[in-house]
């Protein structure tokens, strides 16, 4: 009897299939606390803290962008534990997308990959805007004047005297950003990849430099920029406590790349204890490291001055230490360069893992012969980061990755549901605590995350801004097209054949989570 749409739409993955790709991996379990909490701070400390919190700050909520900082860290951790169960539950490649598939059915991993990609692509892009920011201000310490003509997005945001967003066009493309991104994009595709010492210097470079800001900067703080520490609400999302939430949403970007933790269950020696000691420790560890750079920025420039592109580097300027400018400029460059690599890294696998399950067109799984890495997907996905970054600003950009991990934490929570009810008796080294409360608080967390930035976007719509409305729009509709039309009828579980194996694959993040440079 010929199956039903409803049955195809939700055809599974079974649970022993995706551990089957997993253990295909026969992966070392190497992995130990401290390097669980090292590669979480490696994905997690970038854009966010050295760019999005002085916007969050001067257009949202003021000092109180400290408590922003506390909400959307209560969300992460929410979605960690539950991350943290699935990966010990199937170590596979795909994260999030692979559960949907395997708790879910297929219609529901199609949109969970979808947002993964947008997501880790528009991270990156927006990661590169920020990069390119501080290597312009880089090199204008050395007297070198980039034009904000080659340095700058096409659309600009801007905001009023009340602080309200609004959007033009320029002239202006960013090529610093797209070449920032294709230097990326050139690398993965060679296969070349940060080792984990590598991550392990870069991480002690980027919060030696966080830490060191803290450490000086506290003296040149003017308690009286505190005041007021909430600012009166001014209509919309502009301060009060509107404002705290719509910053919170912002400032979730500042996590994202915690759950890459997640992809190393395979790897960890004992992941009953040491997944959430990586991934809450590496949580809890940015939180607190953010809020202190958040009390000591908001302290050092009144918040309504903090909307620029580097407002690290424009605290420690009014600090008067041109030398120490220049070390946070360094930190900052070798911060968003790792972060960058990974996000462009984990896009271009979970755009694998979709073209192996037959959902995208097969040559997106091509392996290079000789590099050994998803050439074809990650040229082409590493083109169009490039594009959205030298065309879009940091603003619409880092709304739209929260807007989709928001999205992907609530999928992981309900599938952390589903499972538990469907499949209680399987192996779970690692049970999220509390019961049914973390996952269902998950969900609500992810709400609150997502409810300001879609009202915003439906707001500034039906205001004359419907850029975000358009890209977000357009993005959905090419997704849908692509299922309609390719991933319904050329699913390899929906023709009944067996996953593909991905072990030929080679990339930074496999190379950090095992311990080694990837040339294995
Ligand atoms: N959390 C990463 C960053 O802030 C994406 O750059």
């Amino acid at each position: 009897m010929a199956e039903s749409l409803g049955g195809r739409l939700l055809r599974k993955k079974s649970v022993a299939q995706t551990q089957r790709e997993a253990t295909s991996h026969s992966l070392k379990r190497t992995l130990g606390p401290v390097n669980l909490v090292m590669l979480g701070v490696g994905c997690i400390i970038g854009a966010g803290i050295y760019v999005m919190t002085g916007q969050a700050a001067a257009t949202f909520a003021g000092p109180a962008v400290l408590l922003s900082f506390v909400i959307a860290g209560i969300a992460c951790g929410f979605a960690g534990l539950c991350y943290a169960e699935l990966a010990s539950t199937m170590p596979v490649a795909g994260s999030a997308y692979t559960y949907s598939y395997t708790s879910m059915g297929e219609v529901f991993a199609w949109i969970m990959g979808w947002l993964l990609v947008l997501e880790y692509g528009v991270a990156a892009a927006t990661v590169a805007a920020g990069w390119s920011g501080y290597v312009a201000s880089f090199l204008n310490d050395f007297g070198i004047t980039l034009s904000s003509a080659v340095s700058t997005s096409f659309v600009q945001s801007s905001a009023d005297a009340a602080g309200h967003l609004t959007f033009s066009t320029t002239g202006n493309i960013n090529f610093v950003a797209a070449g920032g991104i294709l230097m990326v994009t050139a690398l993965l595709v060679i296969g070349i990849s940060e080792s984990a010492a590598v991550n392990n210097v870069i991480v002690f470079i980027k919060v030696g430099v966080l830490l060191a800001f803290i450490l000086m900067g506290v003296g040149f703080v003017n308690p009286a920029n505190w005041t007021p520490f909430i600012p009166p609400n001014q209509g919309g999302f502009t301060y009060g406590v509107p404002g705290v939430f719509r910053a919170a949403s912002v400032i979730f970007f500042a996590y994202v790349g915690f759950e890459a933790v997640s992809t190393a269950a395979g790897e960890s020696r004992n992941p009953n204890k040491d997944m959430p000691i990586g991934i809450l420790g590496s949580l809890a560890l940015c939180t607190v490291i953010y809020m202190a750079v958040a009390a000591v920025l908001t302290g050092i420039v009144p918040y309504a001055q903090l909307g620029v592109r580097e407002p690290i580097a424009l605290a420690v300027d009014r600090m008067g230490m041109p030398w120490f400018s220049f070390l946070i400029k360094v930190g900052a460059i070798a911060g968003l360069s790792s972060v960058m690599l990974i996000l462009t890294y984990g896009q271009s696998r979970v755009f694998y893992a979709m073209a192996r399950d037959g959902l995208l067109p097969r040559a997106f799984a091509t392996i290079h012969a000789k590099f050994r890495t998803p050439w074809i997907g990650t040229i082409l996905l590493g083109s169009l980061i490039a594009l959205a970054s030298s065309l879009l600003p940091i603003t619409i950009l880092g709304d739209l990755v929260s807007l989709g991990t928001a999205f992907a934490f609530a999928m992981v929570c309900v599938s952390v549901i589903w499972l538990r009810k469907a499949r209680p008796d399987l192996k779970r080294p690692f049970t999220a605590p509390w019961g049914m409360w973390t996952p269902v608080l998950g969900i609500v967390f992810a709400a609150i995350m997502a409810a300001p930035l879609i009202i915003d976007i439906i707001a500034k719509a039906m205001n004359d801004d419907p850029i975000p409305a358009y890209i977000l729009g357009s993005y959905l509709l090419l997704g849908t097209a692509i299922y309609v039309f390719y991933g319904y009828s050329n699913s390899r579980l929906g023709k009944g054949l067996d996953v593909l194996d991905d072990t030929a694959l080679q990339g930074p993040l496999e190379a950090i989570a095992h311990g080694v440079d990837d040339r294995r």
